[in-house]
């Protein structure tokens, strides 16, 4: 699920950070989202509405006393059109305005008649914020349901340093995602485990043995799974990419500690995992030994003495406990695609493998891969973005789950 044509309302209260919510309105009318921004009468004294307007394509709510028309009731039409409120900032007027429930304007009063899941992005001073009678107002909201987004601490208007400090766009983008998630995924209720990035095998303090994985694929599963409401622990090797907010994330390094955080992941958790998706592409051999210290230059290059990592997939072939468990594994060839991805499926016990080629789609942004499920299901799909290819596999898992538990 993406964040195309989803309707988003948009606060924004009379804040410096206003300028920073413009990045917010256009990275989401970017995703395809339907975007009203309502602001308040201070609001618009730091950004414009026009501003807004030529982000969002849309009209601008700056009035609660326009003109209704057929189509258009005003706060009415908005708050029951919102799928989500976020307001970004708030500053400590609205929440208050808001904790007290009143309706003296466009987004307070577009607020209390929308009974979408609220976002509210705190940005103000620090002894604004951390007044009690903001923070009282804060846990009001919070108890009505409100998901209050922390603000950081950092550099302020002021040039003083403090909390009350504006996440960034992005962060609140990622809330937001979360949120629509939460509230209509198709995989609401739903644990997923994902594995994601190469491993790394010491070799020295400095050196190791690794691959090109990038992480892109298992980090969009994640992005992707958690938009659709699951709940999502990231296990991943070192790469270059932020986790999606809201996962829970194990960062490992080598491949036992990889297993280890799976085994930790799937029988130490209070809840039980409903999938198992080993995106990573998992070392299979270590150097026997990895010396303390920079193993230093010879006359003769050293050579190096390896062992077979564990299996991670294939170890929890027949484990107890995991019959429920729907396990997704990837199959990495450079040849014979098909038949090598389908030995694996069956020798590891997998419900589904997704197989690609090896060299075209580690560490590449995108990727070509076929399904193939248990019975001989195959399904072929072009190549596509990885968070493409992501959406696809979690269709399928949405559709082997639907089975499993049937
Ligand atoms: N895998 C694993 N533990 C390993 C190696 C692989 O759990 N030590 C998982 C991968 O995450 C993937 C699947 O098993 O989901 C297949 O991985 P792949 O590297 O394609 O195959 P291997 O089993 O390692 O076999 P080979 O390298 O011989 O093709």
């Amino acid at each position: 699920m993406t964040l195309k044509d989803r309707n988003i309302l948009l606060g924004v209260s009379g804040g410096i950070a206003a300028y920073k919510v413009a990045q917010l309105a256009r990275d989401l009318t970017k995703e395809g989202a339907k975007v009203d921004v309502v602001m308040t009468e201070a609001a618009t004294r730091f950004v414009t509405p026009l501003t807004f307007q030529a982000l969002t394509h849309r009209k601008v709510y700056t009035d609660l006393w326009q003109e209704w028309t057929e189509e258009e009731k005003g706060h009415v039409t908005l708050a029951h059109r919102a799928e989500l409120a976020v307001i970004a900032p708030a500053t400590a007027d609205i929440i208050a305005r808001l904790a007290q429930g009143l309706a003296n304007d466009i987004l307070t009063t577009s607020i209390l008649g929308c009974t979408a899941p609220l976002i509210i992005v705190p940005a103000m001073e620090s002894n604004m914020y951390q007044h009690p009678a903001t923070q009282q107002n804060l846990a009001t909201l919070r108890e009505r349901g409100a998901f209050i987004l922390e603000p950081g601490v950092g550099m302020l208007a002021s040039g003083a340093s403090g909390v009350g400090r504006m996440p960034e766009p992005e962060e609140i983008l990622g809330y937001i995602r979360l949120a629509l998630g939460k509230n209509s995924g198709d995989l609401i209720g739903k644990r997923l485990i994902i594995t994601a990035g190469g491993t790394q095998e010491p070799l020295d303090p400095v050196r190791y043995l690794g691959n090109r994985s990038s992480g892109q694929m298992g980090y969009a599963l994640a992005q992707a799974a958690l938009e659709r409401g699951a709940d999502v622990t990231l296990i991943s090797g070192p790469v270059n990419l932020k986790p999606p907010v809201g996962c829970k994330f194990v960062s490992v390094k080598t491949a036992r500690e990889m297993e280890a955080a799976v085994q930790r992941a799937l029988f130490e958790d209070e809840l039980p995992a409903d999938v198992l998706v080993m995106a990573a592409a998992v070392a299979d051999f270590r150097p026997v030994t990895s010396s303390d210290h920079k193993i230093k230059k010879d006359k003769t290059a050293p050579t190096i003495e390896l062992t077979l990592n564990p299996d991670i997939l294939g170890g929890l072939k027949d484990a107890p406990g995991l019959e429920k468990l729907l396990r997704v594994g990837f199959a990495a060839e450079t040849d014979d695609l098909h038949a090598n991805a389908e030995k694996k499926l069956n020798n590891k016990n997998l419900d589904m493998i997704v197989a690609n080629e090896a060299v075209s789609s580690i560490g590449h942004s995108d990727n070509q891969v076929t399904l193939i499920e248990r019975g001989g299901i195959i399904t072929e799909f072009e190549r596509k973005p990885k968070r493409a290819v992501a959406e696809l596999i979690l269709d399928k898992v949405v559709e082997l789950l639907a089975k499993k538990t049937a």
